[in-house]
């Protein structure tokens, strides 16, 4: 069973997922335009990802007999200064993704509802990943600076 409050932060999350995949792909598309393919298809990767997971909990939701309302995500951020705001903006977006998350394992801890706990254990895992690896990333950036020899490498490197 699950509280209105839960199935509704549920139905949230899928539309938290589709929003991240948009704002991965908007990131992408970004890069593209500065010619750095290596930085667009590491964003398309993670907006396939995003995808995947708001895909996940719609499965996790029937299999469970709870209703889906699909909603639109808002429009992703796209007018981003440089590279380094980019990656900055995508820690920033993982953050509030794991406090979405972190809402959700504990309201299903407090209705004892152990089955969407476990299934959200993935996530909790998931998103320290993705914070790892958003801070590893933003770090990277930071050493290149404006150093167009260095971003090339980063470039070169993060596709591999
Ligand atoms: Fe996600
Ligand atoms: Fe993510």
């Amino acid at each position: 069973m699950a509280s209105e409050q839960l199935q509704q932060l549920l139905n949230e999350q899928i539309t938290n997922e589709l929003g991240a995949e948009m704002q991965y792909l908007a990131m992408s598309f970004w890069f593209e335009r500065e010619n750095l393919q290596g930085l667009a298809s590491w964003f398309r990767k993670q907006a396939t990802e995003e995808h995947e997971h708001a895909m996940k909990i719609v499965g996790f939701l029937n299999e469970w007999d709870l209703s889906i309302t699909l909603k639109s995500p808002p429009s992703p951020s796209t007018d981003f200064e440089n590279s380094e705001s980019v990656f900055a903006g995508a820690l920033a977006h993982e953050q509030r993704v794991t406090g979405q998350i972190t809402k959700i394992f504990s309201l299903a801890r407090e209705e004892s509802a152990w089955h969407i706990e476990v299934a959200f254990q993935w996530f909790i895992t998931e998103q320290v990943e993705e914070e790892v690896t958003a801070r590893d990333n933003l770090a990277k950036i930071r050493m290149v600076g404006t150093n167009p020899a260095a971003l090339l490498e980063f470039d070169r490197s993060i596709s591999a």
